[in-house]
């Protein structure tokens, strides 16, 4: 079973997280384990302190790398620069790497578990990185005040893509930035009213002829504005994905068919 390990100074955060769907039920049934750790637990420092002011001066407080060593060391019973030897270890910071919906497959699917630090204040001491750590990961070019809504996502988008978390009628095949559309956007969804304020929904989804509504979705599906930043779930794209698993939807031969606009 996946392990995800989260290193916060806001465990608190995650109470409401790791109950919703489908955490939860990845969970009851087994499939990952996600452990939320508070770092100050494990500080050996007077008055509970995590952090310290940078060296060189400027402004906020650094957390320091012998709190995160000996969080590491508490949690695993192992040298703390030995945990990374069999774990992703990656530090949640907007410089890192952009996470995407390969990362989230990848993370999903390796045999490895995870273990995320979050930071907060000016982030973390730079040797947390450098020797506890196998890289960093941003969840986008912005700056949150702490890890934890960045760990969210990853882990969310992780478990997702864990093998059985999600039905058939829920797979991840099929979404956007997916294997299964090419790493495009999927196509617009609409429900009941018909119509709406004079908006009405496209006459061809009426007719139940699903090979029409499979070609016009497949047309819809417009190229991701992340093109750049995302790469393809290990798909190679819509040469790679094999028409029995796209769900019915059709491409054509070259794969060429997605509108390229935005
Ligand atoms: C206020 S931020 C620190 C920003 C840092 N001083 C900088 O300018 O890059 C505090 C923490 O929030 C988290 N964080 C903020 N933005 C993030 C992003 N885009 N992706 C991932 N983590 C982020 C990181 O863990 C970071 O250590």
């Amino acid at each position: 079973m996946k392990r995800i390990h989260v290193f916060t100074l806001v465990p608190q955060a995650f109470a409401w997280f790791v109950a919703q769907h489908p955490l939860a039920d990845a969970v009851d049934r087994g499939l990952v384990d996600i452990v939320v750790h508070n770092i100050r637990d494990y500080t050996r420092l007077s008055h509970h302190a995590v952090d310290d002011t940078p060296y060189g001066g400027g402004a906020g407080m650094v957390i320091r790398v012998d709190v995160v060593a000996w969080a590491l060391e508490a949690v695993f019973g192992i040298p703390a620069v030995e945990v990374r030897a069999e774990r992703d270890v990656l530090v949640l910071a907007p410089g890192g790497r952009p996470f995407d919906d390969a990362e989230a497959g990848r993370l999903a699917t390796s045999p490895r578990d995870v273990v995320l630090l979050c930071g907060r204040y000016e982030g973390f001491d730079a040797r947390v990185k450098d020797l506890l750590a196998t890289g960093a990961l941003s969840v986008g070019p912005y700056v949150l005040a702490g890890g934890e809504v960045a760990a969210m996502a990853v882990v969310e988008a992780a478990v997702r893509k864990i093998p059985g978390v999600l039905g058939n009628e829920e797979s991840t095949w099929e979404e956007s930035f997916s294997g299964g559309l090419g790493g495009a956007v999927e196509y617009p969804h609409y429900t009941r009213p018909r119509e709406f304020l004079g908006s009405e929904v496209p006459e061809i989804l009426l007719g139940g002829h699903h090979a029409e509504i499979a070609a016009w979705r497949r047309r819809q599906a417009v190229t991701s504005p992340w093109e750049g930043w995302c790469s393809v779930a290990g798909s190679g794209g819509l040469e790679a994905a094999a028409p029995e698993s796209r769900g019915g939807i059709p491409v054509g031969e070259s794969g060429q068919d997605l509108p390229s606009g935005g």
